[in-house]
């Protein structure tokens, strides 16, 4: 089977979504994208503002530092493919005013069908989970992102899951005399890689 023929119809789907309620507020569904003959793929815990308005993951902030870390490890969006566990823009809205929040447990399991069809079409060799959400739904319930991230976990989706601190998380915690964890970001993209790119 051609993986990104069923990748396609999945995506296809899944801009049509309306089982829970972020589709009724959202501008896109952010399915995902990069290359998914990739060995290695990002998954982040959903989009925000400006992914809700392009339709793309990982284009704020948070994404300019991830292509960084990519950037700091040689790495750009064509040799990865970055997708998120939920698709639509998470906010509570008062007025027209949105703001932006985690995804309930019911929103993540709303969209699982579409991660696990996602997944399972790509069927990469590595999973880089980006932050606890993504960790807690790929890995398991409970995991611990400051003490866990780094390591080889197994995933069904995967040979090997490493998860890794969340971009967002980094810009929050940088200061004067800290780098964040950006280092940290960069090493573990850098194992990730080299696990997806092994036998
Ligand atoms: N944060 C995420 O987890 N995913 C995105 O796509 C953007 C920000």
């Amino acid at each position: 089977m051609d993986p990104s023929s069923t990748l396609d119809e999945v995506r296809e789907l899944a801009l049509k979504c309306t089982k829970c309620g972020l589709a009724q507020r959202r501008n896109s569904v952010v399915f995902g994208e990069g290359n998914p003959a990739s060995p290695l793929v990002l998954v982040g815990e959903g989009p925000g503002d400006q992914e809700d308005k392009s339709g793309r993951p990982f284009v704020g902030a948070a994404g300019k530092l991830l292509d960084r870390a990519l950037l700091d490890n040689g790495l750009d969006r064509t040799d990865v493919y970055i997708c998120n566990i939920v698709k639509c823009r998470a906010c509570d809205w008062r007025g027209e005013s949105a703001f932006n929040r985690p995804p309930t447990p019911e929103e993540i399991s709303a969209c699982s069908d579409w991660l696990d069809m996602q997944l399972t079409a790509i069927a990469p060799k590595v999973i880089l989970c980006i932050g606890s959400p993504s960790a807690n739904a790929l890995i398991r319930k409970g995991f611990q992102i400051t003490k866990e991230r780094g390591q080889l976990m197994n995933c069904k989706y995967a040979k090997v899951a490493i998860a890794t601190l969340h971009p967002a998380y980094i810009l929050r915690q940088r200061g004067q005399r800290s780098d964040g964890g950006y280092s940290l970001l960069v090493e573990d993209i850098a194992r990730a890689w080299m696990h997806a790119c092994v036998d």
